[in-house]
């Protein structure tokens, strides 16, 4: 990757925006309590997030927009405060100490994020050996520190001797992370099982905050600022049509370590409404995970949506790249899950297709002043299949780690009103039916093997220009495509903030630039 050198860097100063306030919302019911997040956008980077925790070690580059769930919370007495990112894909909460590699090359980016000093913290114990915590995420990045315990807040609500990671080496994160997955997928669950402890979500049920191992995540549209995660409860008000339960499923030793449920369909609806694509009795096992940015399929699934929708895969834009017009294209695909009668969530083009900014804040576009936008789907190779946000956008998921079951209907963007439903038995309140016709098990414990693209093809690139798709995707306005930089069409998902520049990213940045060649054939104009 030619940018590599620039990642860190480039999330510390992407760090720096679009956080805002996070109100914490409770409500009338007991024992829920729900949490605004805010959408964080970095610049774009050479990799894109993939924060499901790995088993072992594969590499694999990928780069392209990426998101970032974020909720603040404090940790430690007096209260220092933090912007974590929320991660299903993992399940330790980590912050970065003062003292860490990052905040030293950082420290303004660590004043505002948060850089631990435990010195000043009267509850804070530290428990463990040094180094005892690391965790490596999927895409490459790693965290090593040491466990504590100290009390924790999220907003309302305060929890004692949570155990959380103190990082000290962190060369790729600026901030840290707050996974809510199975405590059995505790990074420290591999070395060292009897040591697994109570997460945040565990901690939350123990000390009385809820009664079950259970969240709602909203995380709205793409274009707009915050979406929010509800715990122990479900808001009827923020999806549409039937909320179905799926049995989360097993990994091969009927342990559940991660929430995998079963693909068993997709099919792309074109913009007149005709089915261009239908791949039916799938039993592909998915794993639903909100640290991931895009959506990893199967090449089978892949190729053909790629080459219906005119996408080029460029390693240097990190991915699959159309052109930024087709985000107001009114095709979707759709992808159904848990056999007949299972739900089917349609994802639109609009959450698919995101802006790329270059290291000095504009977006490539190619010759013909066209924007060039990131697709949000890649190969997953052989799996495993992370669904990322690119998918979750349009659903509403519940994440019942008690009853080991998902509940998922297509999400209601922007909605402004609230229903909230406790959620304490074995069933998901709202939710009207349970597909149980198919199931699947998760065996793959490997990474991502990502597979060299049918679309890349010389003969499409030399003419500098995208292939035509052969879907029918609709057109936007004329003036959409023409855009570069701060666009005022509504071509280019422009509610993403463009990241601000600092001078040193926007020196680092020309070296970049200069090394930014598509394939060796499309050329942007800079
Ligand atoms: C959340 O964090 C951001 C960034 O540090 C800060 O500006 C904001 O005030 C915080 N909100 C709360 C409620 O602490
Ligand atoms: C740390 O927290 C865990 C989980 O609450 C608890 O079991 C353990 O006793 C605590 N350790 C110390 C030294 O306080
Ligand atoms: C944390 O757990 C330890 C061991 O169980 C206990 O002694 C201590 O009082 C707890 N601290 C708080 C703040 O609850
Ligand atoms: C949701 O709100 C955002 C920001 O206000 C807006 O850009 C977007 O178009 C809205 N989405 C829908 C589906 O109405
Ligand atoms: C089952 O797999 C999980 C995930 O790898 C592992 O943590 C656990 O120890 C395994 N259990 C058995 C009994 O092999």
């Amino acid at each position: 990757m030619p940018c590599s050198a620039l990642r860190f860097l480039a999330l510390t100063s992407g760090a720096l925006l679009a956080l805002r306030h996070v109100a914490a919302a409770p409500e009338p019911s007991p024992k829920v309590f729900g949490l605004d997040f805010t959408k964080q956008v970095p610049r774009n980077t050479p990799e894109s997030y993939r924060l499901r925790k790995r088993q072992n070690t594969v590499s694999v580059d990928i780069s392209n927009e990426q998101i970032a769930y974020i909720i603040n919370m404090t940790v430690g007495t007096p209260p220092q405060s933090f912007s974590v990112q929320l991660d299903t894909g993992s399940s330790d909460l980590w912050i970065l100490s003062d003292i860490s590699d990052a905040c030293q090359q950082s420290p303004d980016v660590c004043q505002q994020l948060g850089g631990f000093d435990d010195t000043k913290s009267s509850t804070f114990v530290e428990i463990g050996s040094e180094d005892a915590f690391q965790i490596q995420y999927e895409d490459n990045s790693q965290v090593t520190g040491d466990y504590f315990n100290d009390t924790l807040a999220i907003g309302e609500t305060t929890i004692n001797n949570m155990t959380m990671g103190l990082a000290l080496q962190s060369p790729d994160r600026a901030f840290g992370i707050m996974g809510i997955g199975y405590d059995s997928d505790e990074s420290i669950a591999e070395q060292s099982p009897n040591d697994i402890y109570p997460n945040v979500v565990a901690q939350l049920v123990n000390q009385g905050y809820i009664n079950t191992l259970a969240y709602s995540l909203w995380l709205n549209d793409l274009n707009s600022n915050t979406g929010s995660i509800l715990f122990g409860g479900v808001d009827t008000a923020k999806f549409h049509g039937d909320l179905v339960v799926l049995p989360i499923q097993p990994s091969s030793n009927a342990s559940y370590t991660d929430f995998t449920v079963a693909l068993s369909s997709v099919s792309f609806i074109d913009a007149t409404g005709k089915t261009a694509l239908s791949q039916n009795n799938l039993a592909l096992p998915v794993i639903l995970d909100s640290g991931t940015t895009i959506t990893y399929v199967p090449d089978s699934t892949l190729d053909p949506i790629m080459s219906g929708i005119g996408a080029i895969n460029s390693d240097e834009l990190g991915g699959y790249v159309v052109p930024c017009s087709l985000s107001c294209s009114s095709a979707t695909l759709n992808f159904g899950f848990g056999g007949n009668g299972g739900p089917s969530i349609a994802v639109s083009f609009a959450e698919l297709v995101s802006p790329i900014y270059l290291d000095d804040g504009s977006q490539p576009t190619l010759k013909n002043g066209e924007t060039i936008c990131s697709f949000g789907m890649a190969s997953g190779g052989t799996g495993p299949f992370l669904f990322g946000d690119t998918f979750l956008r349009s659903a509403y998921v519940v994440y019942d780690l008690t009853n080991n079951q998902i509940g998922i209907a297509q999400t209601n963007y922007n909605a402004t009103s609230s229903n909230i439903v406790e959620i304490t038995g074995s069933s998901i309140p709202g939710a009207s039916s349970t597909a149980s016709g198919a199931a699947v098990t998760q065996t793959y414990m490997g990474h991502p093997q990502e597979t060299l693209p049918a679309t890349k093809k010389a003969g499409s690139q030399a003419t500098g220009s995208f292939p035509s798709p052969t879907f029918s995707l609709g057109s936007c306005a004329t003036s959409a495509s023409k855009n570069s930089g701060g666009s005022t069409g509504k071509s280019s998902a422009v509610g993403v903030v463009p990241p601000r520049i600092d001078a040193m990213t926007a020196v680092t940045g020309l070296v970049c630039l200069v090394s930014m060649v598509f394939g060796g054939s499309l050329v942007f104009m800079m």
